[in-house]
């Protein structure tokens, strides 16, 4: 007997709960993209008004692209963002979050030995899924464009002729995520041009992950350039959109031949997402059509949001001496500290020099976070290793407790 070709993760939870203590220091959660926040009333009662529903197909499979007038909203919606009239009944799919939208791509545009290019850093599920659909991943990194400009995440740039170079008879696709989690960069219109003069030259599939587009005022969608629709798979996210990731309820949009093989994978492992979520957030997003370019939707509102716990959290790290990587947009930041050298790491446990900095975080200063490293390949792991991830969407008192456990970070900074 075997356990096929699937590779668990070996890296160790040191923290169950959002405030567990440790050497006296109350831990603050960073790690992980949950939010401590309540979420809207409208998208609450929403749910609950669809829930309670007479209608006794809320309680039944939703069809296999999604509840019809949910489908229908999003069409409206991304028509509105794209400058294209897609076609409810063929070119969306509503999926199991983004998570299960990008599964269902991979296996259905994946042959074994296909090759997906992946751009570092990168939102950790795209390498096991391309993996388990038996295709390969190929790495590329974002850097930035010179080494004193790293304090800016739109300054970390594409490498073009690494790109160009891994292209060849074998090479599927790129898979695209604007804004980057986790680095936050939005990709200017300039880099959009390269992907899609790429895609169009040779053939590519471009899946165009955009979880986090609304944390952005503005962002071209990459299937709505010249050529580019017949060709993209674009997804997107209530978890992000709309704060509700319990729901677990996402979307697909692209060419009607490649969401009809998307359907077809996602029947056979769980038939339909549910179907009260997708009747409420069909509401909310009738309500951002009706109010489209108003600063008072619910959209615009949760990005004032972000960006006010983003800024938070930028001069908390500011203060305690960090080196905060600014992001245009996603919920989470990246962050070096130049006290590190002076620190000794190899007393500390972890499987190599990122996971020993996030395990002396915890130990030292009470912060949980992530090396930014695993969201690299195996061998540009070093890339991320002098980088940690927080994530900030969280209550103001969590936010509060994370600056003054930062500021712990100077008595080191003195001692070394
Ligand atoms: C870039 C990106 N893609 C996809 C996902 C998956 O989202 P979902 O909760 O919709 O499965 C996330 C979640 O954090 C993400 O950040």
């Amino acid at each position: 007997m075997s356990y096929g070709t699937v590779k668990l993760d070996p890296r160790e939870n040191k923290v169950n709960n959002l405030n567990d203590e440790m050497n006296n220091l109350t831990i603050v959660d960073l790690k992980v993209d949950y939010s401590d926040q309540d979420i809207a009333d409208c998208l609450k009662s929403a749910l609950v008004d669809a829930s309670v529903s007479k209608d006794a197909l809320m309680n039944e499979y939703a069809p296999y692209l999604g509840v019809p007038r949910f489908n229908s909203a999003i069409a409206r919606f991304y028509s509105k963002l794209t400058n294209r009239t897609l076609d409810p009944k063929s070119e969306v799919l509503v999926t199991v979050g983004a998570s299960e939208a990008l599964f269902a791509t991979f296996s259905a545009l994946s042959s074994p030995g296909d090759e997906w290019i992946l751009i570092e850093p990168f939102y950790a599920k795209y390498e096991p899924q391309i993996k388990i659909a038996g295709a390969i991943p190929r790495f590329t990194a974002l850097k930035p464009a010179n080494s004193n400009e790293n304090g800016n995440a739109n300054n970390w740039v594409l490498d073009r002729n690494e790109i160009r170079n891994f292209i060849n008879n074998n090479t599927q696709g790129i898979v695209f995520n604007n804004p980057n989690n986790p680095l936050g960069k939005s990709f200017t219109d300039n880099e959009l041009k390269f992907i899609a003069e790429l895609a169009i030259s040779h053939k590519l599939w471009i899946i165009s992950d955009q979880a986090h587009e609304f944390t952005l005022d503005t962002m071209t969608p990459i299937a709505s350039m010249p050529g580019m629709f017949e060709r993209t798979i674009t997804i997107g996210t209530a978890s992000k959109s709309f704060g509700v990731p319990s729901w677990r309820i996402g979307w697909a949009y692209g060419p009607a031949e490649v969401i009809r093989r998307l359907t077809y994978v996602q029947a056979q492992i769980i038939r339909s997402p549910s179907t009260p979520p997708q009747l409420a957030l069909a509401v909310a997003l009738e309500d951002e059509i009706c109010n489209f370019n108003s600063s008072d939707t619910y959209l615009a509102r949760a990005r004032a949001h972000i960006k006010r716990k983003r800024a938070i959290m930028i001069e908390a790290c500011r203060e305690a001496g960090m080196l905060p990587v600014e992001p245009r947009g996603g919920s989470c930041l990246i962050v070096s500290w130049p006290g590190l050298s002076g620190i000794d790491l190899s007393p500390v446990s972890g499987r190599d020099r990122g996971e020993k900095f996030t395990n002396w975080m915890l130990e030292n200063v009470g912060i949980n976070s992530v090396s930014f490293n695993i969201f690299y390949g195996e061998n540009h792991k070093p890339l991320g290793d002098d980088y940690l991830r927080f994530c900030y969407n969280k209550n103001d008192e969590t936010l509060r407790l994370a600056a003054k456990n930062l500021l712990l970070l100077k008595e080191y900074v003195n001692n070394s």
